[in-house]
């Protein structure tokens, strides 16, 4: 009976690891991810010449600080996530395209900043499916040498 439940203990916290592990956004198409892109396109640009619209500009965002595009008018939680560390890469935008509002108050909550983790993000677009996450940010890398 012990032994039962500490084998369900291992395999429970194996699954809920797996949910952060290292390049779980690996393995995305960029010619997929340039159509899904088109969602994100009601408020992002990307690429040569991109400017900020509804949404700040999306070119070299893989490695740069949230909340840091130049000239964006970002909401606090979004810039407080990245004045407490958070460096968009591709793992962390998998993560938070479900839920950004969810994704950015936990990463405050996790760095002990729980008094940040209020308000809401202005991003108020949800991506769930998980192909088209790892698409879409294979698209995105295509773009992340660039300023
Ligand atoms: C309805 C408009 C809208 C759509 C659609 C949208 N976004 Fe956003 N996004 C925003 C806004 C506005 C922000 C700035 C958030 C803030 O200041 O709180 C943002 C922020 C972001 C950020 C953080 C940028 C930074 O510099 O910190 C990423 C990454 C992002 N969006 C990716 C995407 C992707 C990928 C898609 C498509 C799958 C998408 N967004 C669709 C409006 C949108």
């Amino acid at each position: 009976m012990r032994k039962a439940a500490i084998i369900v203990a291992a395999v429970v916290f194996a699954s809920s690891g797996t949910a952060f592990a290292a390049g779980e956004a690996a393995g995305g198409d960029p010619a997929k991810g340039e159509q899904i892109f088109k969602q994100c396109m009601t408020c992002h640009r990307i690429g040569p010449g991109a400017k900020n619209m509804v949404g700040p500009v999306l070119t070299g965002v893989i490695g740069r600080q949230s909340g840091t595009a130049p000239g964006f008018a970002y909401s606090d939680l979004n810039k407080h996530a990245g004045e407490n560390g958070l460096v968009w890469s591709e793992d962390l935008i998998f993560q938070y395209l479900p839920d950004p509002n969810a994704f950015l108050k936990k990463f405050l909550t996790d760095k002990g900043k729980a008094d940040l983790a209020t308000g809401t993000t202005k991003m108020t677009f949800k991506l769930a499916n998980e192909q088209q996450r790892k698409d879409v940010i294979a698209y995105i890398k295509t773009f992340s040498d660039k300023k």
